[in-house]
């Protein structure tokens, strides 16, 4: 009998300000699914990938979830292959964490083939981190980890080559707010710009920024959480990346945003609202300062996804 099982994982916002490699949120919305089926021949296939447009390899060894899916195999597999079907629900190079989310369903659809079925889908993280080494050029985990855990994480790097990954609390009601131009930032692009070391000053405030940023998710004070968005690590290096990013920022805080910043490594930017009403105008807005700018944006409005990844059918 033909075993399969299929997953999805959703569109995460890495970085959250100041958190560069560190934060990151998971949002409802369109998802990556991934269907796979157990072989006996050891490898990993990638039958079909649709809603790529055709740009995304299909040769196992060079896309991220063929790389996670083999992760899983190599460490739990005793021999078992896997055959993959990849819809893509989110957009490629958009700074929403796609390779991400196409790691994640590979990953925890292959392990549910494979693992006992008491396995807890955290220990996939490494797998997962492996697919975005491929995509992006680094393991950073701030896109997989709350892909797979949901909620907002931070991620902490410790001296054993893994990351401990932090459930943060958030008190109360928070709004998402995504606005993605009609052009691509390649995240390895994106890192190339940045410096390798910063100003001692910089990385001061930044450690301030996320102090209050965190005690403000937990506490639900808004006015703290939007002085604790700020970035001086990453954000003043990829700005000139994005047109249009002087605007976008001014008209979100205008409509009334609690703060505003690019979404990972952009050209997506995020903006955080108390309520789903003024999320909606504060997208209207954000992406009238895209057009203003020269570029169509589409929007994209939705609470935090406290769930991540999730095993669909068996
Ligand atoms: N932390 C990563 C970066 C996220 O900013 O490069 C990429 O989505």
């Amino acid at each position: 009998m033909t075993r399969r099982a299929r997953a999805s994982a959703s569109a995460t916002v890495a970085n959250l300000g100041p958190g560069y490699d560190v934060l990151g949120l998971c949002v409802e919305g369109p998802r990556d699914v991934v269907t796979a089926e157990l072989t006996r021949d050891g490898a990993v296939t990638i039958v079909e990938v649709r809603g790529d447009d055709g740009r995304l390899p299909t040769a196992a060894s060079d896309n991220c979830a063929g790389v996670a899916a083999q992760w899983v195999l190599e460490n739990y597999g005793h021999g078992a292959g896997v055959r993959l079907w990849l819809d893509k629900g989110l957009p490629l190079g958009s700074g929403m964490g796609s390779s991400a989310a196409s790691s994640v369903a590979a990953a925890l659809a292959t392990a549910a083939l494979v693992c006992p079925s008491d396995f807890d889908k955290r220990a996939l993280l490494d797998a997962c981190r492996e697919g975005e080494r491929l995509a992006t050029g680094t393991p950073h985990p701030d896109n997989v980890a709350p892909c797979l855990y949901g909620g907002v994480v931070a991620c902490a790097p410790r001296a054993n080559g893994h990351v401990e990954v932090i459930s943060l609390p958030v008190a109360g009601e928070l709004w998402v707010v995504a606005v993605k131009p009609n052009f691509a930032v390649r995240t390895a692009d994106a890192r190339a710009a940045l410096p390798d070391a910063v100003p001692m000053a910089d990385a001061v405030s930044n450690l301030a920024a996320i102090a209050g940023l965190v005690t403000a998710l937990a506490s639900g004070d808004h006015g703290l959480l939007g002085r604790s968005l700020g970035d001086r690590l990453a954000t003043p290096y990829r700005r000139r990346l994005i047109a249009g990013y002087d605007a976008v920022e001014a008209a979100a805080l205008a409509a009334g945003a609690i703060g505003c910043g690019i979404s990972g490594s952009g050209p997506t930017m995020f903006a955080l609202s108390p309520t789903q009403a003024e999320a909606n105008t504060i997208a209207a807005e954000m992406v009238g300062a895209f057009v203003a700018s020269g570029h169509q944006a589409v929007s994209h409005v939705s609470a935090i996804d406290p769930v991540g990844a999730r095993l669909e059918a068996m």
